[in-house]
């Protein structure tokens, strides 16, 4: 049996049009188009300025490096997210500072990281998962630096005005996609000047610790088709929200945030009952559908840190399942996961 695939681009005739152009012109690297689509991006998000780079992991540690956090330093993160921010806080040997979610949104927690507020704290990474914008004011705090994750919630109109920088990441499963891919926007002109200047290391009149961390113009020309469709990503996905939620909401099923700014739905959360996570995902296995927890694993758990501080992330991430929702999905597509959760929760009530 055939799966219906948890993400699957949609990359068309117009994408492969502009790969082709690039590399007819014969410049395949960083160039023109890279400009072009850092252009479109900060335009599009109402930014100053933007900087592209090969992947998400690099733009965050990149603003994270720029901003001056190093050994010594920590950055607060939350527990239910991508394993990204642990490695780019890492990768500076700063101290990642972990912190529970809020049951209301599966955010960042703003009360608890009120107690994390120290000396030391230099930055929050503040991601903004499944596409939900929580009330973003509630996480600025004089001298910290607010660096927004938008990996997975380009197309949010909410974002990109409280923090220090806003990054996102292209890759393949996100909003939209240059294949890899990252970008850094920010309105502090300066600070994306740096990054552009951190993010190579040819032609330098001075020696110091540099890297290669570009995106090619194979990727950008990508991008900008992409970039150019996202009104439609969004509206096609909000059709498919709506959709599920017509069976999911019906039956207590759907996970709905509240206490947000806004929610561009990345992922389509089901809450299950406790203890039937694995026994459900195995059944839409059977199915034909690939449902996943929308986070592999708690970042607590790989610092060892014990579960009992984390009360929150461990019961979402024990109770939530993210199902098929992204432009590419067909119509019978969409009808097949309902058609599956139908025979999955109406054979148990
Ligand atoms: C919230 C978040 N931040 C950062 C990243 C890292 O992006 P990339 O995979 O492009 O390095 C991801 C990727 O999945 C993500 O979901």
């Amino acid at each position: 049996m055939s799966l219906v695939p948890h993400s699957r681009p949609l990359v068309g005739e117009e994408e492969e049009r502009a790969v082709k152009r690039v590399i007819h012109s014969g410049y395949i690297a960083q160039g023109n188009e890279v400009e072009k689509l850092e252009k479109e991006i900060a335009r599009l998000t109402s930014n100053k300025s933007a900087c592209a780079v090969c992947n998400g992991t690099t733009a965050l540690k990149l603003i994270l490096q720029i901003l001056g956090v190093g050994k010594g330093d920590e950055v607060v993160l939350p527990d239910y997210t991508c394993t990204a921010l642990l490695y780019a806080v890492r990768a500076l040997q700063a101290k990642p500072r972990i912190i529970d979610i809020s049951s209301s949104h599966l955010q960042l927690d703003a009360e608890k990281f009120q107690a994390f507020l120290s000396p030391h704290l230099k930055a929050v990474i503040l991601p903004y998962m499944f596409g939900i914008i929580p009330r973003v004011e509630l996480y600025q705090r004089e001298g910290i630096y607010l660096v927004e994750d938008a990996a997975q919630a380009f197309g949010a109109k909410q974002i990109g005005r409280k923090g220090i920088a806003l990054i996102y990441s292209f890759y393949a499963t996100k909003m939209i996609t240059t294949g890899e891919g990252g970008m850094i926007c920010g309105n502090d002109i300066s600070i994306i000047e740096r990054i552009k200047e951190l993010r190579e290391y040819d032609k330098k009149d001075e020696y110091s610790l540099r890297f290669n961390y570009k995106m090619t113009d194979i990727q950008a020309a990508i991008g900008l088709v992409q970039a150019g469709k996202i009104a439609g990503f969004v509206e096609r996905r909000k059709k498919i929200q709506e959709y599920y939620d017509d069976f999911f909401l019906a039956r207590d099923l759907a996970f709905k945030p509240s206490n947000i700014e806004e929610w561009i739905p990345y992922r389509y959360l089901v809450k299950l009952p406790p203890g039937t996570l694995d026994r459900i995902e195995k059944e839409y296995r059977a199915q034909g559908i690939d449902a996943k927890r929308p986070v592999f694993q708690l970042l607590h758990r790989y610092l060892k840190l014990p579960d009992n501080l984390y009360p929150e992330s461990v019961k979402y991430y024990d109770s939530i399942l993210s199902l098929p929702l992204y432009p590419a999905l067909k119509d019978g597509e969409v009808e097949q996961v309902v058609e599956a959760s139908r025979k999955i929760f109406e054979k148990k009530c």
